[in-house]
């Protein structure tokens, strides 16, 4: 039996509570077809605090090196800041630089059981695009950087030809394994940037527009398309079923990615996948929480969704795409359950979804489809 050696962050506020529900989940998964093997790593805002660095640069290493891939929680707590006022206790710079994981891959998909605040109008057919947001530049690459004075800062929007070629040669990939948008089945590549306004996001387009002509020959049924960001905003409120796969820069793509996941139930249901030529972690879109772990420290009110969904993507990842859709079939089926359990008993479909009832549902759910 195949054993994967599996880095495990479990990060701030909610992180350890999820981190260990979405454990219980892989291990429930893994039993009898492959081992788990894994690896507790520090980082984040309490390892920040607790050593003046919030990723030890061995781990890092380790990270690189030692694990076929590596599960993250969600890290950073409020108080925790460097001098000019951003987040300290964050490991975005340290990971997606660090390890060069330059995509950053975030399906939003709306499942049953989920209520979407989208009229069944608006969401036409249905809501299934990934968000392969650039990891490593965009406006991102000021981080720790930038000018400034007491009265002005700047920060600089990177794009180099390298990076914006590989997340496009990206996005084709995944457009070519999936099954088109779902308001008309076509397979799509839709280059978000703001091309009218910024030189650096017409260059994005430009280089865009070369690997789209380059890779038509190879997947001549993707189409390829562009989309001013402000219109793509408006566009996945009001049409999102016309998407199929989006290609952006970084800060595109982290606004982009909380806005479609509102669509569909909230950040606390959407997974992410950080994946570089030779590492790769996971973790959910939404941050630690804090609020909600210090009213409620057992963390019961978290929603572990997003966090065993990224678990199923790191499945994928490692080659056990059939493991993957069984925790994905499962997490659907536990949620629409606890949704209906709630509705029937006249209870707070929130109160049913406690983080433990939700993880036994699935952990449950897996047992009966073995
Ligand atoms: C995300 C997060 C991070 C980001 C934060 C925590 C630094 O919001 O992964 O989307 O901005 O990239
Ligand atoms: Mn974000």
């Amino acid at each position: 039996m195949k054993t994967y050696r599996i880095g495990v962050i479990a990060g701030d506020g909610i992180g350890p509570a999820i981190v260990a529900s979405a454990r219980r989940v892989l291990d429930a998964v893994g039993s009898q077809n492959f081992g788990l093997e894994w690896v507790e790593i520090d980082g984040g805002a309490e390892t920040f605090r607790r050593t003046g660095a919030a990723l030890n640069p061995v781990d890092l290493e380790r990270i690189r090196n030692e694990f076929d891939a590596t599960l993250k929680g969600p890290v950073g707590l409020p108080e925790v800041r460097n001098p000019d006022g951003t987040e300290a206790g964050v490991l975005g710079g340290i990971l997606r630089n660090g390890l060069d994981a330059y995509a950053n891959i975030r399906p939003i998909s709306l499942t049953p059981g989920v209520r979407s605040p989208l009229t069944e109008t608006e969401r036409g057919a249905a809501i299934d695009y990934v968000i392969v947001r650039e990891n490593t530049e965009g406006l991102y690459a000021s981080r720790g950087k930038g000018v400034g004075t007491g009265d002005v800062h700047v920060d600089q929007l990177l794009v180099t030809r390298a990076a914006t070629e590989r997340i496009v040669r990206q996005a084709f990939a995944i457009a070519a394994t999936r099954t088109g948008a779902p308001a008309d089945g076509v397979s799509r590549v839709t280059c978000v940037d703001k091309a009218n306004v910024l030189p650096s996001m017409a260059f994005f387009r430009r280089v865009f527009d070369e690997v789209a002509a380059e890779m038509s020959a190879e997947h001549p049924s993707i189409q390829a398309e562009h989309l001013y960001v402000d219109a793509t905003a408006a566009a996945l409120v009001e049409n999102p079923s016309h998407f199929d796969v989006i290609v952006c820069e970084n800060l595109i793509g982290d606004i982009l990615s909380d806005l479609g996941a509102a669509t569909v139930g909230g950040i606390g249901t959407c997974p992410s996948a950080n994946i570089g030529e030779t590492a790769a972690y996971f973790e959910p879109v939404h941050g630690s929480a804090p609020d909600l772990a210090s009213t409620d420290p057992t963390c019961e009110k978290a929603d572990p969704t997003a966090q065993i969904l990224s678990a199923a993507m790191m499945l994928d990842y490692l080659g056990e795409p059939d493991a993957a859709e069984r925790i994905r079939r499962a997490v659907a089926a536990a949620r629409a359950e606890l949704t209906q359990l709630a509705s029937a008993s006249g209870k707070d479909a929130r109160e049913m979804s406690s983080l433990t009832a939700l993880t036994d549902a699935v952990v449950r759910k897996l047992n009966l489809s073995k």
